[in-house]
């Protein structure tokens, strides 16, 4: 299956960047952002084996053969666009969170393990979903900039593996909500524990990384339609997960973990002058 989605090859890559010192000045900490994010697919993958010891073989094949060494390449492939332009490496997290670590504790309980893979599903299509929304924008901006080379061999190729991600995250989701799997107590409690453990991609609940995923937001242009943005990020757990409530067009922390990180980065600022 990895044959059929090989990562981007590194020699399809140009890093021509025309005005490196724009390109710094406005998008340091958006690069940064991208490149950990996307270099922190070791860490999912070790949680990914944290709660679900016993994967299903849709599941393995999907992480092992597909989804791994697309990421990872695409951490690299930032990782030294930034080198090109005078940022430092990125620092990937690698370590795996406590909760994840209790989920782990408890999860060859199957039962436990069937809310932490739904838990693990949702996860997976949010982030996926906002890496789609923020290449999307990138794209624009880099349009906008006149950095062809940038746009049209790193972030279009990047961006057109993440569809695939998302959809992969989304059938399974599908599947474990409404195939019978799910005792009513499993729904609710992946439910409690998506309301207080909900975050944003990258974020590890580190006012830091926060800050500069609200300036990743706010550099995108997502601020002015933080709800569009909650929408986009959360209407399949609203549809899936909170089926009952009907109507809802993402839960209230998806919108909650936008604002905060939003007005940490307004309380921080730039990402940059820690770099
Ligand atoms: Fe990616
Ligand atoms: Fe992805």
């Amino acid at each position: 299956m990895g044959e059929e989605h090989p990562p981007v090859p590194w020699d399809s890559v140009d890093f021509t960047v025309g005005d490196p010192t724009a390109m710094r000045t406005r998008f340091a900490g958006v690069l940064d952002y991208l490149a950990r994010v996307e270099l922190e697919v070791e860490r999912n993958v070790l949680e990914l084996l944290t709660i679900m010891p016993n994967p299903s073989e849709a599941d393995r094949v999907f992480y092992a053969d597909v989804w791994y060494g697309q990421e990872i390449q695409h951490g690299l492939i930032l990782d030294e666009l930034k080198r090109r332009i005078g940022l430092p490496e990125s620092e990937p997290l690698l370590q795996v969170g406590f909760a994840v670590k209790a989920l782990g504790a408890m999860a060859h309980f199957e039962q436990i393990q069937d809310v932490a893979r739904t838990i693990y599903y949702f996860t997976g299509a949010s982030t996926e979903r906002q890496a789609v929304l923020a290449y999307n924008a990138f794209a624009s901006e880099l349009d906008a900039m006149g950095e062809k080379a940038v746009r049209e061999t790193i972030i279009n190729p990047i961006k057109r593996q993440e569809p695939g991600h998302f959809a992969f995250y989304r059938m399974s989701a599908e599947k474990v909500t409404t195939d019978g799997t799910l005792k009513p107590w499993q729904m609710w409690l992946a439910r409690k524990l998506r309301t207080f453990s909900y975050e944003l991609v990258g974020t590890h609940n580190d006012p830091r990384y926060q800050a500069q995923m609200g300036e990743v937001i706010t550099k995108l242009g997502f601020e002015r339609e933080l709800e569009v943005f909650a929408k986009e990020i959360g209407r399949l757990e609203a549809n899936l997960l909170w089926a009952q409530r009907n109507g809802l067009d993402f839960p209230p922390y998806v919108l909650r973990a936008l604002r905060e990180a939003v007005d940490v980065y307004r309380e921080r600022g730039d990402f940059t002058p820690t770099l």
